[in-house]
């Protein structure tokens, strides 16, 4: 985010639509959103990742993505690292060649269409507080997103605070991403009880650190919140995300609303 860019003379498909993309380690995912509504204006579309997911490997796919949707207008782009300025500044669980690289600059060579990029969780916070469970929320709200890694996304009345990646907290002296991810829990076979209390340390945890007033629990074992909620004994009031799916996507394009 940060930098705002110039329009670079471009012009979007729709009024108010924006093409929203969602990079993954496993998967590509992109569909023209209408950022007024946070809806997909188009079904959405997938391309695996390729592997290694190299900075111009990955440029080319998303290029792929909106040749699909011949998309001539602002791309709004997450990924999951920390994203200053369009420069990533850390690979977690991606190619370790994205540090320092300008992805921003990148994405937008590859598609000719002016660019944003953000970190994946900031944009499924994003699409959650406009749209979603943090919605009119006063006070602070923290997103995480369960997944491969941990992703954190900070909101002060409605405002992200970028970058806070608090997944990579070291708690029971790993990093707590490693310690409690949805990977995790299918890597080590975990049941639902054992990984449920878990997370409910390490939430615990986070609490205490940021006092949050909601806590929103995002990726995609959200959508089975009934199977582990009931181990969670946060003070805090913890819900599960409703953008589900298509968060990333949906606040990837709300982010680079200024380029339309
Ligand atoms: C990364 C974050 C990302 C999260 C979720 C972590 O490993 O460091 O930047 O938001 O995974 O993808």
């Amino acid at each position: 985010m940060a930098k705002r860019q110039k329009k670079a003379g471009a012009k979007s498909s729709g009024p108010k639509t924006i093409l929203g993309i969602d990079i993954g380690g496993t998967g590509i995912k992109g569909a023209p959103v209408d950022i007024e509504r946070g809806v997909l204006a188009k079904p959405r579309f997938r391309i695996d990742t390729p592997q290694p997911a190299t900075p111009q490997a990955v440029a080319g796919t998303v290029a792929a993505i909106a040749k699909h949707f011949k998309w001539k207008g602002p791309i709004g782009c997450t990924f999951p690292a920390v994203i200053k300025d369009g420069v990533a500044h850390s690979a977690a669980n991606v190619d370790k060649s994205w540090i320092g690289t300008n992805g921003r600059e990148l994405i937008q060579q590859a598609t000719g269409c002016p660019t944003e990029l953000v970190n994946d969780a900031d944009a499924a916070g994003i699409a959650e507080v406009m749209f979603g469970a943090g919605k009119g929320v006063p006070g602070t709200v923290l997103l995480l997103t369960l997944g491969t890694g941990i992703g954190s996304a900070l909101f002060l009345d409605g405002k992200l605070v970028p970058n806070t990646e608090l997944g990579h907290v070291i708690f029971k002296g790993l990093d707590a991403e490693k310690y409690c991810a949805e990977s995790t829990r299918e890597r080590e076979k975990l049941g639902w009880k054992k990984w449920g209390k878990r997370v409910n340390r390490y939430l615990c945890h986070v609490e205490f650190l940021i006092a949050p007033d909601l806590l929103i629990i995002g990726g995609g074992v959200s959508k089975k919140s009934d199977k582990y909620f009931k181990f969670f004994n946060t003070k805090c009031h913890v819900v599960p995300a409703k953008m589900l799916n298509e968060a990333g996507i949906i606040g990837g394009a709300a982010v680079a609303k200024h380029l339309l």
